[in-house]
């Protein structure tokens, strides 16, 4: 056991400095969990976390996203976000009534959105809730964090079994292949683009006649 005297030895911060430290803490637990209501749904209210591969979309590329999740669902239809967060919340910041979301996200910081988050780990690829029944979604978006062939095929189990059909995925280039294999899905001419140049090129997929597939968006 040490000795109790040991503790004198310890450098201790005056209460100060300590409170001080204290507040930053509070005030970064504040930011990273509670973004505050009026700007809930901005993109990068959640700050990236490169250790979990999150690069967000820019405005242009989640809104033209959002846009087409909600044309490819139809009136009223359901949308599931698959590790595509900055989608999930373009489609809530556009306040449209007429379609239902969710995003399913292995970063718990999401769960700041309620009843619409789902904990999500590729990993375990069917490892859903009950609610989410087989099946019951006009399109599911998905970005997976990983440019592996493993990440891809797990991922693809998820969507498999949530759609009703729509496939729009988001990943590298170099997956073109893997990605019709998996999900009979095919490059389309639209880029997405991100906050920060990446190293990897991206490409969208799709496995429906989609707008993507012959828009050129150069800029
Ligand atoms: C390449 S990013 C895609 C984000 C997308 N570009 C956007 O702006 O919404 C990959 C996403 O996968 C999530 N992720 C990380 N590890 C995961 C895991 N084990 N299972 C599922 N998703 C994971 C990250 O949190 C991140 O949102």
């Amino acid at each position: 056991m040490a000795d109790s005297d040991d503790d004198d030895d310890v450098p201790q911060l005056s209460s100060h400095t300590l409170a001080a430290l204290q507040e930053f803490y509070d005030e970064q637990q504040h930011r990273n969990t509670d973004p505050g209501e009026d700007n809930k749904y901005n993109i990068g209210v959640i700050e990236e976390n490169w250790q979990l591969s999150q690069f967000w979309y820019n405005e242009e590329t989640a809104l033209r996203l959002a846009t087409e999740a909600i044309m490819a669902a139809g009136k009223g239809g359901r949308i599931a976000c698959v590790s595509a967060p900055s989608v999930y919340q373009k489609l809530r910041e556009l306040k449209d009534e007429d379609f239902s979301v969710c995003i399913l996200e292995y970063d718990k910081r999401f769960a700041v959105y309620g009843e619409e988050f789902i904990y999500y780990d590729y990993n375990n690829p069917l490892n859903l809730p009950e609610k989410l029944t087989p099946h019951s979604f006009d399109i599911v978006i998905a970005d997976p964090p990983y440019l592996s062939e493993e990440c891809l095929r797990k991922t693809a189990e998820t969507i498999k079994f949530l759609t009703q059909g729509k496939i729009l995925l988001c990943t590298g280039a170099i997956m073109e292949k893997e990605a019709a294999e998996l999900l009979g899905v095919k490059m389309c001419k639209f880029i997405p683009k991100h906050t920060r140049n990446l190293a990897n090129e991206f490409r969208c997929y799709v496995n429906y006649d989609s707008g993507l597939n012959s828009e050129v968006n150069y800029s």
